[in-house]
């Protein structure tokens, strides 16, 4: 477990009295569904059962909170939190109480009838604008009757949402859970003080969604990786013909000055040096491996090739620390997903400490069975990105700031 240090003020659920309390714990339960709205990963759920369960042991009265999906302060079935509740009951071993809304009469009177040890989910926070507006008074009517309020929803850490920020001026005591814990503080462990070499490996689509926490990284990495389309805007920057490919054309000198930039900060900065292009982004496309000085100008580069898989390892053997977002290349097309796994081997094989944010590279993690290898998996997507960012998150600073006006509780 990593240690606990000064710069993290915030109070947690096992330091505060919750002993047959009425808990109102802020989950992230966003996960994916399929046509049929079965749940296809249902990680998010099963990363905050400690928190719940030690809130069960406790014999509190367990009441839990989170959106799905954007359906933006309206009521969209398709959305609600049937689903949710039936794999929560299924994990859990217990039976978990939906409740028809958020808040009003009906949930006050569910709230009322709650026993301890007894789970009730609400639905959809953002089927009431209130949630996304971080209405001080939808923030009200959710900590009614509640005793503790927890944070366990890192993944939505990033939003000030009423259910992540305004409650936090409304309940009587705020903390967060152990999922929090897990994220805030390997993050801390990688990037504010990580065992060196410290080594980022960024992949995705886009420079542009990204340039910001690139921009922050090389303050701290010893190394940066670049794969995935996004290191087609850098080839281009270095007078290589990218063909068809993702390019950030706007970015371009942006992408010069990164590097030099690291040149003059003393990060070593690696690029694809081979690469899968092909004539198609698709899974009958004709494809080749060629070096970056030989893409041609018709086709597309869709992956790392095995030479620059090889150098990235090699980047890789003395790293104590390796932070990973983004995938190598368009991985959803298996004839293109070589790269990207050949990648999670390499981390996985590391002795590194190792850490992976952000939804696409959970994905391939997950397709690629190594899961168990990887020291931490972030359950942040867009989160994990402003941490990379180095911006302070409101869930966070709203769990601060009560901390730091409560020093005694
Ligand atoms: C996520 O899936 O990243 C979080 O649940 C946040 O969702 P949002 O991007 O819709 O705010």
């Amino acid at each position: 477990m990593p240690k606990k240090t000064k710069e993290i003020t915030i109070r947690y659920i096992d330091e505060v009295d919750i002993q047959g309390k009425t808990l109102f714990i802020r989950v992230d339960f966003n996960v994916p569904l399929d046509r049929n709205r079965n749940i296809t990963d249902d990680t998010r759920i099963r990363a905050v059962l400690p928190t719940i369960n030690y809130a069960l042991e406790a014999d509190a009265k367990v009441i839990l909170a989170s959106h799905l999906g954007r359906p933006k302060g309206k009521r969209v079935e398709e959305l609600n939190m049937v689903p949710v509740a039936r794999r929560l009951a299924y994990r859990l071993h217990k039976k978990v109480k939906l409740a028809p809304d958020v808040i009003g009469p009906e949930v006050d009177q569910l709230k009322a009838e709650m026993q301890p040890g007894d789970v009730l989910l609400l639905e959809n926070l953002r089927f009431h604008p209130g949630e996304e507006k971080n209405d001080p008074d939808f923030a009200r009517e959710l900590m009614k009757g509640v005793d503790v309020y927890v944070n366990d929803a890192f993944a939505v850490a990033h939003r000030a949402h009423a259910s992540v920020d305004a409650v936090t001026h409304f309940a009587p005591v705020c903390v967060a859970g152990f999922l929090m814990r897990d994220e805030v503080l390997y993050f801390h462990r990688a990037l504010e003080d990580p065992a060196r070499p410290l080594v980022a490996i960024i992949g995705g689509a886009k420079v542009s969604s990204k340039l910001s926490a690139l921009v922050n990284l090389l303050r701290h990495v010893d190394k940066m990786i670049i794969g995935g389309a996004m290191a087609n805007t850098f080839l281009k920057a270095l007078g290589h013909e990218v063909g068809q490919s993702l390019v950030d054309d706007a970015l371009v000198d942006t992408a010069k000055k990164l590097m030099s930039e690291a040149m003059k900060r003393g990060v070593k900065f690696y690029l694809p040096v081979d690469v899968v292009v092909a004539d198609k982004l698709d899974r009958r496309a004709q494809t080749k491996i060629t070096p970056v000085q030989e893409v041609p100008p018709d086709w597309i580069i869709a992956d790392i090739g095995p030479a620059t898989v090889t150098l990235f390892g090699e980047a890789l053997q003395t790293a104590q620390t390796i932070i990973w977002n983004g995938p190598m290349g368009a991985f959803e097309i298996d004839i293109f997903s070589r790269g990207t796994m050949a990648m999670v081997s390499k981390v996985a094989d590391s002795y590194a400490l190792t850490i992976v944010g952000g939804g696409d590279t959970d994905v391939a993690l997950h397709k690629s069975g190594e899961f168990q290898k990887f020291s931490y998996v972030s359950t942040g997507g867009g989160a994990f990105i402003e941490l990379l960012e180095g911006k302070k998150l409101p869930g966070i600073k709203a769990l601060e700031d009560w901390a730091k006006k409560h020093p005694n509780i």
